[in-house]
């Protein structure tokens, strides 16, 4: 069955890095929810929230499986997205415990932007390193009691940072703690992120064919390096006038940690089943069809390509055209692509001086037909 056939045959969406197209077992799951057990999770003694409660569990659960991670040592809690995720981790670190924070020249606006407020508010100072050319970080870098950041793959253009898990060592190793941003990973990078000893992982779902909702994944180790400033309900068993009981303290809801308030759990529900959905896929027409995206632009003279290696994300600028307005001509053909800076300021405007950039980012719903539609397009463009 084609999970992906209530899209259009001529659209060809090429935005998948900022949100994957929904495959029909997991836009069924939400429907399920929604129309047949709708109610709240981890509260309710009535039968739906119990079959609510299950399905929420399962899905904790898968999320470590898919990451080979121990149930013993990490769980899982939900978020809105990356970004939340990241900041409510940071701006939770507590004081007079590390020395500074780092993170490279490569990231995305989202860990970026939060380790600079984080730097504030500690009042330690920040670095940002630069990553090899390959997507690697120097080993040999002091990491002494930091708190780093560093994205696992890169939005710009796939890029894998490869000596992850010598980094998380060494990083151990110095006293510091590793805060991952694996926004990128998560679909089509799985092995890099699985078995990683990172202290947190924060992903986005809706990068990984499921709804838009957030994922934390924590070392049980690394709360108590954090102070408890964000609390509502869900997280606490019992609250007097100025005092409380957190509802984390009991191991088997630890969870609730990073959870205040109602969660999405029709979203939660359905990650599971992209979880499950993804586990049967297989990437080699992904593969095929972006490795035939990297040459063909590789061979175009006019072409600038950002990438050194293929990958499902590939960014690239056109002599003499402006980027928008060939995202423009190319969405007159209902071919979607992104255009601009993506959301990496830093790396793409001020320490490459690139201009705006055309970014295709494929995902596992694309067809043959979708890579012919942007190639030929793409040669009516340069002939012009
Ligand atoms: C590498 C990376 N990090 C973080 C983010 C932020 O994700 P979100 O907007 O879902 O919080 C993105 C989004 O594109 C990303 O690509």
């Amino acid at each position: 069955m084609d999970d992906f056939a209530y899209l259009s045959p001529d659209a060809a969406y090429f935005d998948a890095a900022c949100q994957s197209l929904r495959p029909a077992p997991v836009i069924q799951a939400l429907n399920d929810y929604y129309q047949n057990f709708n109610s709240c999770g981890e509260r309710v003694k009535y039968a739906w929230g119990k079959q609510t409660d299950e399905k929420v569990a399962a899905t904790r659960a898968k999320v470590l499986q898919y990451l080979k991670l121990s149930p013993r040592e990490y769980f899982t809690s939900f978020t809105l997205n990356t970004t939340y995720g990241l900041n409510l981790i940071l701006s939770q670190i507590a004081p007079n415990q590390f020395v500074k924070i780092i993170t490279s020249n490569l990231e995305h606006n989202s860990p970026f932007l939060a380790t600079i407020a984080a730097a504030k508010r500690l009042g330690i100072p920040r670095e940002v390193i630069d990553r090899e050319p390959d997507g690697s970080i120097n080993s040999s870098h002091d990491f002494t009691k930091s708190i780093v950041v560093f994205g696992a793959v890169s939005n710009i253009d796939g890029r894998e940072l490869k000596n992850l898990k010598e980094i998380v060592k060494k990083i151990h190793q110095q006293g510091g703690i590793i805060i991952l941003d694996a926004a990128q990973a998560l679909a089509h990078n799985a092995e890099l992120l699985a078995k990683t000893e990172a202290d947190a992982i924060c992903a986005s779902a809706h990068k990984m064919y499921a709804p838009s909702l957030g994922i934390i994944v924590a070392h049980k180790d690394l709360l108590p390096k954090l102070e408890v400033n964000f609390l509502g309900g869900g997280m606490v068993d019992d609250v007097e006038k100025s005092t409380f009981q957190l509802s984390a303290e009991n191991p088997a809801h630890i969870y609730t940690r990073f959870e205040a308030g109602l969660q999405a759990w029709g979203e939660i529900i359905a990650l599971g089943a992209a979880i499950d959905w993804r586990m049967q896929q297989n990437t080699k027409n992904l593969m095929a069809y972006s490795k035939s995206n990297f040459e063909f632009l590789r061979g175009q003279n006019r072409i600038k390509l950002l990438n050194r290696e293929f990958s499902p994300t590939l960014s690239f600028c056109v002599e003499g055209l402006d980027s928008h307005l060939l995202g423009a001509a190319l969405s007159h053909e209902n071919i979607m692509v992104r255009t601009g800076y993506f959301c990496a300021h830093y790396y793409l405007s001020h320490q490459n001086n690139y201009p705006p950039l055309v970014r295709v980012s494929l995902g596992l719903h694309n067809r043959e037909s979708d890579i012919a539609k942007f190639q030929d397009a793409m040669r009516k463009v340069l002939e012009a």
